[in-house]
């Protein structure tokens, strides 16, 4: 599987860190985002990550900044993108079960090397569960493309 990883001048150190675990773990990884710490605008990093996804160059993607907020929000701009923010792995894992996640985001000043490696192993250990869950996923797709029915 291919894993996409990207990261602004706040999470270059985490970043690599977990491409080094994501190769340990056997994934092919590519990267995304900066190899240096002088300031990076995250939407760029985080919009890259989004149309890898939508585009098939990779099957899932990481982002990292500082917070994961930013990064998250950009990505989650991307069509067809479901990026979620996790700073720990029940919910990492919950994003892939039940909300189909394609995107994962953290913080490099929220979490340690250490949780974060959970959150990503787990992360990448789940699967959609499908059924009741995937109705609910359509429906977020539908209000992204504006088919969406609002109930009255
Ligand atoms: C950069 O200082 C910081 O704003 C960024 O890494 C991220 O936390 C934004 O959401």
């Amino acid at each position: 599987m291919r894993i996409g990883i990207g990261n602004d001048h706040a999470a270059t150190e985490l970043k690599f860190i977990i491409m080094d675990y994501l190769k340990e773990l056997g994934y092919e990884v590519v990267n995304y985002g900066t190899d240096s710490t002088e300031r990076y605008d995250y939407p760029v990093a985080g919009e890259r990550l989004g149309r890898a996804v939508v585009n098939g160059e990779v099957d899932l993607a990481i982002g990292i900044c500082g917070t994961g907020l930013g990064i998250g929000l950009a990505a989650n701009k991307v069509k067809g993108i479901r990026c979620c923010i996790c700073s720990e792995p029940y919910t990492a894992e919950m994003s892939r079960r039940h909300n189909n996640a394609n995107m994962l985001a953290f913080g490099s000043r929220v979490v340690g090397s250490e949780l974060a490696k959970m959150i990503v192993k787990t992360w990448l250990n789940a699967s959609f569960e499908g059924g009741r869950h995937a109705k609910r996923v359509q429906m977020i797709m539908d209000i992204e493309s504006g088919t969406y029915k609002p109930e009255e």
